[in-house]
């Protein structure tokens, strides 16, 4: 289904002002279907772990099935937990995934670059009995961490020192949150799990996914799935209500979530996870597609560039990053997401300069902004009507050229369809995304592509076949 007005008159600047559209963009017809798909639409490793600010996996692939062909390469240089490349490897796509953020590269990796099931399960019986055998060390080492957790030493993630091991201690909240059984499996498999070995690091990545959250799946239910709470709210709600966590069993939770993620067979193409700043993504995405055997140039980018600051993504992930063996500060000190607007448009500008060289010719680049107006309830300098100055002060700057603007929002659309009928109603507000062309043939391809009608089926009947 397609909303006609949109394909059929272009709005006039007092409708566009009326809806809060820029008035110097104009409209692309795509319809966010996306947003009438169901949660989990897409590729079972999609949910493996909740990340703030994500976008749906429906989303990236409105425009992964218009704007690319199988074997392409599409890259994402703000990968989050992987949305894109995931869903471009699931068909048939190169998905290239760039993050700045370790926590985000691995959740990345783990999707494009991940562990068979056999590889998964293999690991899992030899990690259930490496605990058998060493059960009771790891359990009286939790019992010493619950009873005094900020001076009992414990190892490091991945050291595989052992119970004995003595890098480090245990925060309080983190032995708050778990029951000790529970947190001596965790100490164990944290000491064992290495980050750069394929099979580990999805498994690392499956148990950030369960680590906390409101029901019987979730290692703790002292928080909930989304984030970590404050680690000062966490101690005080601890002592308030006197929690206790329930026992959870690792290697059983660990099994169905790897049973869950293995719903669907692993994407059908192997993809590319980099760690590293997008604003030199280009020799790093070429070095190691080249490295592959790969084409070395993205005929598509779908990517949501880090809002004015509203996400802290290593405070707001403390305990998966603890588990991790992560500095959630360092994470933070790290990620420049700007404060301000004018920085913001600059580094943005930075960004798109440093993709060109490898852009295809034809190669179309959407670009996710969210409009913001308040952070955790205050508002934001400069939030609104951010993508219009993308567009300005970022894109157009560096050669781009503007396809159309297309809304992310069902209500705004339906608005803006009875606004052309009754030139009534104020859009509420919604994501803009940017459609732009890497040059003029890029732009006439995303114009001409924009209102393809593309399959909704997952997998999609044309790929079973693939
Ligand atoms: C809005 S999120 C992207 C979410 C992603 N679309 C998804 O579906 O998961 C923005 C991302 O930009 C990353 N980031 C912030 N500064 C960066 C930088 N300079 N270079 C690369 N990534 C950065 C953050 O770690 C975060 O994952």
């Amino acid at each position: 289904m397609t909303v006609g007005p949109t394909r059929a008159r272009t709005p006039t600047a007092a409708q566009q002002l009326a809806l809060d559209l820029p008035v110097a963009l104009p409209a692309i017809a795509i319809e966010p279907e996306w947003k009438a798909q169901q949660r989990l639409w897409g590729h079972s490793f999609h949910p493996m772990c909740s990340y703030l600010a994500s976008f749906p996996a429906a989303l990236a692939h409105a425009f992964i099935a218009r704007y690319s062909r199988p074997g392409d390469v599409v890259l994402d240089p703000f990968s989050g937990r992987g949305t894109t490349p995931l869903q471009a490897c699931a068909e048939g796509r190169i998905g290239v995934g760039n993050d700045l953020n370790p926590f985000a590269h691995l959740l990345t990796a783990s999707k494009v670059e991940p562990a068979t099931r056999p590889a998964a399960m293999t690991r899992l019986t030899q990690l259930r009995l490496g605990w058998n055998a060493d059960a009771p060390a790891w359990s009286a080492l939790a019992q010493r961490v619950v009873a005094v957790p900020a001076r009992t030493p414990i190892p490091a993630a991945g050291s595989r020192t052992g119970p004995t091991g003595d890098a480090e201690t245990v925060p309080v909240e983190v032995a708050l949150a778990f029951h000790p059984d529970t947190l001596g499996q965790l100490l164990f498999v944290r000491s064992e799990l290495r980050l750069d070995d394929r099979t580990d690091r999805f498994l690392a990545a499956a148990i950030t996914g369960i680590l906390h959250g409101k029901s019987a799946s979730y290692l703790s239910e002292l928080m909930p799935n989304t984030f970590s709470m404050a680690p000062r709210y966490v101690r005080d709600f601890a002592a308030r209500t006197a929690f206790e966590s329930p026992r959870r069993d690792v290697f059983d939770g660990l099994t169905s979530k790897v049973d869950r993620l293995f719903r669907q067979p692993g994407p059908s193409t192997e993809g590319v996870a980099l760690l590293g700043d997008a604003r030199d993504v280009a020799p790093r995405v070429q070095a190691a597609l080249r490295a592959r055997g790969r084409p070395d140039r993205a005929r598509l980018v779908v990517t949501s560039p880090p809002y004015l600051r509203v996400v802290k993504y290593g405070y707001y992930n403390w305990l998966r990053t603890w588990f991790l063996g992560f500095d959630a500060r360092a994470i933070d000190a790290t990620l420049d997401d700007a404060h301000h607007r004018e920085p913001y448009l600059a580094f943005l500008r930075d960004v798109l300069a440093g993709l060109r060289p490898i852009l295809t010719e034809d190669a179309v680049v959407v670009l996710v902004i969210g409009d913001v107006e308040t952070d955790r309830g205050r508002r934001i300098k400069g939030g609104v009507g951010l993508a219009e100055r993308a567009w300005e002060q970022a894109a157009e700057p560096e050669g781009y050229r503007l396809a159309g603007v297309a809304l992310d929002d069902v209500a705004a659309v339906r608005k803006m369809t009875k606004l052309w009928g009754d030139e009534a109603g104020r859009a509420t507000k919604t994501d803009r995304i940017l459609v732009l062309g890497a040059t003029e043939s890029g732009r006439r391809r995303a114009l001409a592509a924009a209102s393809l009608d593309i399959e909704w089926d997952w997998p999609p009947r044309s790929l079973r076949a693939l």
